[in-house]
This record gives structure tokens, sequence and C-alpha cells, in this order.
């Protein structure tokens, strides 16, 4: 549960459709204070401040946003040392180039760079993250991100797969590193959900398809984002004082469902 008087920073928030912002709402509505960052003061200006036509400005102006580049060490280092002390983050980020990275038949690409990008802000900056945020949490804390799928291969995902395999990696890595420090590190594995970042997932469609193949629970790409959001949230809070370096999966029970789903197994139709 999250208490009343903690504060969360909530970093990876684009739009409203973002998951971060699901997350960081429901640790507000459960009394929760949260710090949002945006990766830069540009893009917030243009997919959050002029896209998001469902807040309005009084509602904009009320969030505490700061900027934080998960790249550039300073940044996260500043960040942190603006926020005073913290209850727990949220790490809600990812990037590959979907030109050289995402696609395709085959895991390769000459770029080499957009690899390395990809797997900085996608896996490595979770540790850039938790090296600044973990002297806030005095009290001990929980850090949570967000995975998809990272032990299987699915197609079009390519270079973004192998990525999350290597969050799921930080995540061990740092669940040891920061036990004596009382702060838990885990991640979420989210079924696929209509974001921004989603919609950069060349045949994202198909995704989204294959969940109808795969998952036992029926799955709704837009409502279920919620439903993360609950599992980030429980995670973050006190009932999960005891859970570390683990991958919990909100994705319907897709990851363990040998083969596909017959037609008597599936949920009807439109069933939420
Ligand atoms: N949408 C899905 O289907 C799905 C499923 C499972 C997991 N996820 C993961 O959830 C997380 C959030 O994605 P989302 O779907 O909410 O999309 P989103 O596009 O709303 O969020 C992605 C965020 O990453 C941020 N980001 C990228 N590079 C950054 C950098 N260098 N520094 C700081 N921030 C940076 C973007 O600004 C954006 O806010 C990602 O890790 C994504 O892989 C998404």
């Amino acid at each position: 549960m999250i208490a009343k008087s903690s504060t969360y920073v909530v970093m990876g928030i684009l739009n409203t459709d973002s998951i971060a912002y699901a997350a960081g709402r429901l640790i507000e509505s459960l009394g929760g204070k949260v710090i949002w960052t945006a990766q830069n003061e540009r893009m917030k200006k243009i997919f959050f401040d002029r896209g998001c036509k469902d807040l309005s400005d009084e509602q904009k102006a009320a969030m505490d946003f700061r900027y934080c580049d998960v790249t550039v060490q300073e940044e996260v280092e500043a960040l942190f040392a603006s926020t005073g002390p913290i209850d727990g983050v949220l790490h809600s980020i990812a990037y590959a180039n979907p030109k050289t990275c995402l696609g395709g038949e085959v895991l390769f690409t000459e770029a080499t760079e957009d690899v390395l990008q990809g797997f900085h802000i996608s896996a490595a900056s979770l540790a850039t993250v938790a090296n600044y945020a973990v002297p806030q949490m005095k009290e001990g804390g929980s850090i949570v991100t967000l995975s998809f799928e990272g032990q299987r291969p699915f197609p079009f995902y390519n270079w973004m797969g192998v990525n999350k395999a290597a969050l799921e990696a930080v995540v061990k890595a740092l669940a040891r590193n920061y036990g004596k420090d009382r702060v838990r590190v885990n991640a979420v594995s989210a079924g696929p959900l209509t974001t921004k970042a989603a919609s950069s997932i060349p045949y994202f469609e198909h995704l989204s398809k294959t969940w109808e193949q795969i998952s036992p629970l029926p799955w709704d790409t837009v409502k279920d984002k919620e439903e993360v959001a609950g599992a980030v949230v429980f995670l973050l809070g006190a009932f999960a004082k005891k859970i570390t370096g683990q991958t919990l999966f909100v994705d319907g029970g897709a990851h363990f469902i040998g083969g596909t789903l017959m037609d008597f197994e599936k949920p009807a139709a439109g069933e939420a």
C-alpha cells in the first residue's frame, strides 16, 4: 500500500497514454505525492503541454515536473539531488531507433551506435537511476521498471527484446546490490498497451492480435494499462516489502502458455 505521506519519482511520462501517467495518478489517488519526470522540456511542450487535450492547463500546472535524460549522468544526479527524501522510483523508459533496431526479418543491424543507445536508455539507465536514487531512500524503498517479454523473442521486437532481457538481468543485479539498503528492485512485464512507444514498434497490431491467441485472460490494450499500474503500485508499496529481484507478469497469462489457445479456451469476444 502507498503511505499517505510518501513521495515517488515517476520517470517516463510523455503524455496521458503513458504507463507512467496511469501509475502516477494511481499513487496520487492513494494519497502519495508524485514528482514526474519528462526527458526534456521540448518533448514535454510538444507531447504533454500541447498534445494532451484531456487535461486542463490548471491540471497540468499542478503537476510537479522535472526534466531528466537518463543517458546524461549529471541530469540523473541533479534530479535526485533536487527531490529530497523519497520512497520509490518508477523507471518507465525505453527507446531504440525503430528504423535500425525494431522490425526487420533478422536480428542484424550495421548501426551499432543505435544498438548501444537502445541498451543505454532501455536497460543500463536503470542502474544510473538506482545509483542516485538509493541515497534518497534512507528508510529503504522500492524501484520498479517496465519490461516486455524479456525471455522470449517476438517477431519485429528484435533489439528491444534483447534490451528487455538485459533490463531484467539489471533488476536482479541491483536487487542484490541494494538489499542491504532495504531498497527493493523489481520489474513488471506488461502485455501490449497502446502508447506512443508502442506506436513505433513495427507491426504492433500483429503483437496485439497475438495476445488474442496466447492470453488465457481477456487482454485490452487500452484499459489494461490500469491493471499494469496497479501491479506497479503494489511493488512500490509496503505490501511487497519482501519481494525483490522479480519480474511480475501482468499480461493476461500469455507468458506461460504453450502453443496457442484452442477456440474453446479463448475468452468471449469483447469481454474485458
Ligand atoms: N506499451 C507497451 O505495449 C509496453 C508493454 C510492456 C512494457 N512497456 C514498457 O513501458 C515503458 C514505458 O513505455 P510506454 O509504453 O508508456 O510508452 P511512452 O512512449 O509513453 O513512454 C516511454 C518514455 O521513455 C522516455 N524516454 C526515452 N528515452 C529517454 C531518455 N533518454 N531519457 C529519459 N526518458 C526517455 C520517453 O520520453 C517516454 O516518456 C517502456 O519501458 C516500455 O518498453 C511498454
